[in-house]
């Protein structure tokens, strides 16, 4: 009886062992590791693209403004690779999350908040569909004398 269940144990164990070991990494098209630094790393690609289509009509840039083509084939584009906007956009990400979460009290993560339009100040807010944020108003006003 005991020997019965030593036995179960170590195939249980076993089986959980290799479905831990043998997990393939997360990815966003299957295809290779992605460089996620904000968004989770196993976001679907649906909510992906969600995020990236709101980006640009937050900020009035394209796919392209942002990402860089391919090193090897520059027919193609290379979304993982760094650029310069793409550092720029992780980091008014993080400032996002972190206002919104310091002055606002909205708690969570990114992709969630931003999804479900849970941030009290969010990209459209300062960008208002401009690359650089324009004041339509000058301020301070001009003291008259
Ligand atoms: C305003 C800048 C901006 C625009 C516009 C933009 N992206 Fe992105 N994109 C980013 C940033 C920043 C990340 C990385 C986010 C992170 O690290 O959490 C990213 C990540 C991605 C990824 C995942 C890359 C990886 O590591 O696997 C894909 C795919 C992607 N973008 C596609 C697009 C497409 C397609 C468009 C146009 C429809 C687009 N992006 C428009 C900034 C942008
Ligand atoms: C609190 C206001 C504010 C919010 C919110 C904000 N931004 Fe910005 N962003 C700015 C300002 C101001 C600049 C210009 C900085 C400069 O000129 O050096 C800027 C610059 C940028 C740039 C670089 C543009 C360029 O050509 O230099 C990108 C890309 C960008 N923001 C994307 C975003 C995205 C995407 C979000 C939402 C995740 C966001 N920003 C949220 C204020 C904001």
């Amino acid at each position: 009886m005991n020997r019965k269940i030593l036995v179960m144990a170590l195939i249980g164990g076993g089986v959980a062992f290799c479905s831990f070991a043998f997990r393939p990494a997360p990815t966003v098209q299957g295809e290779h590791e992605n460089n996620l630094k904000v968004l989770p790393k196993d976001i679907s690609h649906d909510e992906l693209m969600q995020v990236m289509h709101s980006f640009e009509v937050a900020t009035g840039m394209n796919c392209g403004d942002c990402h860089a083509s391919s090193a090897t084939d520059p027919s193609k584009m290379d979304w993982a690779a760094d650029t310069e906007h793409k550092q720029t956009t992780i980091a008014m990400m993080k400032m996002v999350a972190e206002m919104n979460k310091q002055y606002f009290a909205v708690e969570g993560n990114f992709k969630d908040n931003y999804l479900q339009s849970q941030f009290e100040v969010t990209c459209i807010t300062c960008h208002n569909g401009h690359e650089e944020p324009s004041n339509l108003v000058t301020i301070p006003i001009p003291v008259k004398r």
